[in-house]
């Protein structure tokens, strides 16, 4: 019998409210695959939500919890629609990771809109301080490197609905299947 062929993940990354989860419920729509949130799992199997994660245990712990789920999610031979975490692509070791795990799509956002989108959220435990949208300004600014070294392929997401980026990503998506697997030649593909 051949082997089953291993079948790669489409991966959403991106800043808090980049949209990941909303873009991620609505392709498994489209594409009629799962999905799965990193946070959510590591909720699920802490009994905790992330806030308190990082209130008992700290980020450090959190951020070990990802690279663990990570390191069990890579044995997977089969794989659907994955979103993660805003910081998980920041290791190294997770950027290793999420490319053995399968095609990697950014969801590049600026921080003016995730000011707007988050400014009555109360979960993201990192933008919880006094001025938030400077928080969100510098940790965008912060992160940029290494989302652009994780990223496969870039979406920029500001002022569109959920339907738009959707469809921008499946083209992209596509687009990156089909063609040469160069970074580089995708990047206009979600201006
Ligand atoms: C974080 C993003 C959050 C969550 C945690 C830390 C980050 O996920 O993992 O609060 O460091 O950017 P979302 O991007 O899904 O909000």
């Amino acid at each position: 019998m051949g082997r089953r062929k291993q079948r790669r993940a489409l991966i959403l990354i991106g800043f808090m409210g980049s949209g990941k989860t909303s873009a991620g419920l609505r392709l498994s729509y489209c594409l009629k695959q799962v999905i799965e949130d990193t946070d959510k799992l590591i909720e699920d199997r802490q009994g905790e939500t992330i806030s308190e994660i990082f209130a008992s245990k700290g980020e450090e712990y959190f951020r070990s919890l990802e690279t663990s789920l990570l390191q069990e999610l890579v044995e997977r031979k089969f794989h659907q629609i994955l979103s993660v975490g805003g910081g998980t692509p920041l290791r190294e070791e997770n950027r290793k990771l999420l490319h053995q795990i399968g095609t990697v799509v950014w969801l590049r956002i600026q921080p003016q809109t995730v000011y707007e989108r988050l400014k009555e959220d109360h979960t993201r435990p990192l933008l919880q301080g006094e001025n938030p949208l400077l928080r969100i300004t510098e940790l965008i600014e912060e992160r940029q490197e290494a989302y652009k070294a994780a990223a496969d392929v870039i979406v920029d997401v500001d002022g569109m609905e959920v339907e738009e980026v959707t469809e921008k990503i499946l083209d992209a998506w596509n687009h990156y299947k089909k063609h040469s697997r160069k970074k580089e030649t995708y990047e206009t593909i979600g201006n």
